[in-house]
């Protein structure tokens, strides 16, 4: 069965999703703001969840309409399938935004649709209720200029969630948005990347993931690999794919440097974890002692208004703008919600991408 899908992404990223999706065979890819819609049976289902790196969750799309009323809405969801999707004793809650939309009650959203699907179900399996005492599902609806899209989420925790990142610091870059960064910087091969505020170490072992081709979502389990319409042998033949996909021999280091002992700590237990600690290696420095000799800098330095106050930040970006060469033969990658970066850094990028981290506005600063 082919189903029409949605991988939600960070704004900005759109387009770096929807190349992983050509890339692990995805049909009719169709990238919209912080979406990438495909089409794709199972089999691409689990490939999806398990090897996109960027993309925040895998959706299966239920219904697209438009609704100014409740009315409008119930005669749209009557069209959904249910028990296509729902197994007679499994387990389903709705959740749900709306904005700038004439249906704007969420808990009233959330009890109609919740009501179409078990008068549905219902009524194909012979039922007077719904058991729900079997696999969750968890459906979720959104209402944007009263243009609703109700989906079945098949990831259940978020994408991101790669199980290496047991700890953290106080302002760790999501996976997602790091795996990200390191495509816009093209690392796809060998070299060596390098990052000097590294934190927990996130952009050091996504980049290996990235170049040693690690499917991000090899080490945990799905939403909907416990659902009873799909089949367990699928998901596993994927796993088995994904692993024998693994190229160990890619000549590729990451260095990371931190002016915290409890970061570089970090950094060595997530490597450890993430199976990658052969690749990796930590220094507890203070960026005004770096240096950068071959590789590239990718990294997330302190923002201001989370780690320090904002002209501490600045002065860190002096200190970086002095310690980076940030040229052709020494590509830098910054990310910062900072609008005047390049100020404090003393170097006008050659290329300056707007990205989302969360609802934060941030810039790509690229010096290559
Ligand atoms: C925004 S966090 C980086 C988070 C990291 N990307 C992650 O995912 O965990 C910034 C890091 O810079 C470190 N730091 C702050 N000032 C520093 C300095 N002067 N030299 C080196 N590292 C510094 C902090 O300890 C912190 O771990």
């Amino acid at each position: 069965m082919e189903y029409n899908l949605a991988a939600p992404c960070h704004f900005g990223l759109e387009s770096v999703v929807k190349f992983e999706l050509q890339r692990i065979g995805a049909k009719d890819i169709n990238a919209t703001d912080g979406r990438v819609t495909f089409c794709g049976d199972e089999q691409m289902i689990a490939k999806a969840n398990i090897r996109l790196a960027t993309a925040e969750r895998v959706r299966i799309i239920l219904l697209e309409c438009y609704a100014e009323s409740f009315s409008e809405l119930i005669e749209s969801l009557d069209e959904i399938p249910w028990e296509d999707y729902i197994g007679r004793d499994e387990a389903f809650q709705v959740k749900g935004s709306s904005l700038d939309s004439t249906l704007s009650s969420v808990p009233r959203l959330q009890a109609t649709i919740k009501k179409s699907a078990v008068l549905r179900l219902c009524e194909k399996y012979g039922m007077t209720s719904c058991p729900e005492t079997g696999a969750m599902h968890q459906i979720e609806f959104t209402i944007r200029k009263n243009a609703i899209s109700v989906y079945l989420d098949t990831s259940g925790e978020g994408l991101h969630k790669r199980g290496y990142r047991r700890n953290s610091n106080a302002a760790p870059i999501k996976e997602t948005l790091a795996s990200g960064i390191i495509d816009l910087a093209r690392i796809r091969k060998a070299g060596t990347v390098i990052d000097p505020f590294c934190g927990s170490g996130t952009i050091l072992i996504e980049s290996v993931f990235k170049v040693c081709n690690i499917a991000p979502g090899l080490n945990r389990r799905f939403a909907a690999e416990r659902w009873g319409m799909f089949h367990p042998e699928i998901w596993q033949k994927e796993r088995e794919a994904a692993k024998s996909e693994i190229n160990k021999e890619a000549d590729f280091k990451a260095f990371g440097f931190d002016n915290d002992p409890e970061c570089v700590e970090l950094t060595l237990q997530n490597s450890k974890i993430a199976g990658i600690i052969n690749r990796v290696t930590v220094k507890n420095e203070d960026i005004k002692h770096f240096k950068q000799t071959d590789g590239v800098v990718i990294t997330n330095p302190p923002y201001g208004e989370r780690l320090l106050e904002i002209r501490e930040a600045e002065k860190l970006y002096r200190v970086m703008g002095e310690r980076f060469a940030a040229d052709r033969d020494h590509p830098a990658f910054i990310i910062s919600p900072h609008e005047e970066f390049e100020k404090f850094f003393g170097k006008k990028a050659i290329k300056k991408r707007k990205l989302y981290n969360g609802m934060m506005k941030c810039f790509l600063y690229m010096y290559y």
